[in-house]
């Protein structure tokens, strides 16, 4: 029995998703269990949903974000990446791991993406990606961001880990940038246990990864023509064994691809399940003492978010007493808990936040609290109650 009446999570794994598992490890001969066809059959079928070309299934979200900035670094050089200081650790991390210069931009209350017109300010000759991260189901594109980075020539990536499923313009969002990140983390919309993709348009990029994914080795490109052509650069260099920069071992299993495979059947189905609850939370939530200007259209969520509209720590403390004593359990701070800029190893770069005056409201007066499929109407409206009384 969960100690809450109300968790932050269901696991998404189920007895089907077990089963299948069973199904693969029985057969006579037991299959190669690295990286092998599963892998590849998961990375079309995520290709056949989500709509993009190229798909690389890794281990995590945080490497398929490190993935993701390492190929740009190797692409296009290292420079200034543009992320939100309302995101996961990993979108910070991947930054510096490959090379590039953090640039944080405030958030906005209507989608929890940028502040355009700080957005605009911060773009300059260096600029090489904006790092988006689709908030907690949230659409995080505009027009305006989307004009800006094809007038600027500036990469866009998008962070889906926590938004699968969310529609922008009726169109999935991850097909909008130039490569977008999921995460299939147990807690998120479907779940591999760990694990992540990458997914592109772009043929270079989408082998660059696939070589990153495998320590850097080139052997593990499908471009024949990339392939022969890093050999002769390199000709003192055995073509197996030629490292096209210093990478991890991100790779995942045939295990984790056969649960994604039976999880993937389901998505849809769920989803719509999430879209429902969120729809009764959100028309519900009292416009008086909560923020609930959020554009929600499109938006598909395993969260329910909640932003208190005075900047008032007593009215933060009791909300918080409240929803303890009822058994609901809750994060504080959204995405990644708040203003990344305030964590430990920054302290000594960011200590002026007059910048960002929403994400220090989000950090202070916000949280989310747990929307999965099978959640009872009735949990739903003991949330309401408590959070508007
Ligand atoms: C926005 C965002 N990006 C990246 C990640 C990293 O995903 P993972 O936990 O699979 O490494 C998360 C994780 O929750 C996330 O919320």
């Amino acid at each position: 029995m969960d100690k809450f009446f109300l968790p932050l999570m269901n696991d998404n794994i189920d007895k089907e998703d077990v089963n299948s598992v069973i199904e693969f490890l029985s057969q006579d001969k037991i299959p190669k269990l690295t990286n092998g066809p599963k892998v590849i059959e998961f990375e079309k079928s995520w290709g056949e949903w989500l709509g993009t070309k190229y798909n690389l299934f890794v281990n995590s979200g945080a490497s398929a974000n490190e993935l993701t900035m390492l190929a740009i670094a190797h692409l296009i050089g290292e420079g200034e990446i543009i992320v939100p200081p309302l995101t996961w650790i990993s979108d910070i991390s991947s930054v510096l791991f490959a090379g590039h210069k953090l640039v944080f931009v405030d958030v906005n209350f209507t989608n929890l993406s940028f502040d355009i017109d700080k957005l605009k300010s911060a773009i300059n000759e260096n600029t090489k990606a904006i790092f988006l991260t689709h908030v907690l189901g949230i659409n995080g594109l505009t027009d305006e961001l989307l004009e800006i980075c094809e007038e600027k020539n500036i990469l866009l990536i998008e962070d889906v880990c926590e938004s699968h499923g969310t529609t922008y313009q009726g169109c999935k969002v991850g097909n909008f940038g130039f490569a977008s990140n999921f995460s299939f983390y147990f807690a998120h919309h479907m779940s591999t246990i760990e694990g992540g993709m990458i997914s592109t348009n772009n043929w270079e990029f989408y082998q660059i990864c696939r070589a990153l994914r495998s320590h850097g080795m080139t052997r593990e490109m499908t471009s024949d023509s990339m392939k022969i052509s890093i050999a002769m650069d390199n000709p003192d260099l055995n073509p197996d064994f030629i490292f096209l920069r210093p990478a991890h071992n991100f790779r995942s299993t045939e295990i984790n691809a056969v649960i994604g495979l039976s999880q993937l059947k389901k998505l849809d189905d769920k989803n719509q399940e999430r879209r429902e609850n969120f729809d009764i939370f959100i028309s519900n939530l009292d416009p008086e003492k909560y923020h609930v200007s959020l554009n929600t259209e499109g938006n598909c969520n395993y969260a329910f978010i909640v932003i208190l509209k005075d900047a008032d720590f007593t009215k933060r403390n009791e909300v918080e007493r409240k929803l303890r004593n009822n058994g609901i359990e809750f994060r504080r701070g959204l995405s990644g808990g708040g203003n990344q800029m305030r964590q430990p190893f920054f302290k000594s770069i960011y200590n002026d936040f007059s910048n960002f005056p929403n994400i220090e409201h989000i950090h202070n007066f916000s949280w989310y609290i747990g929307n999965y499929p099978g959640l009872e109407k009735e949990k739903i409206l003991k949330l309401l109650e408590v959070l508007n009384g």
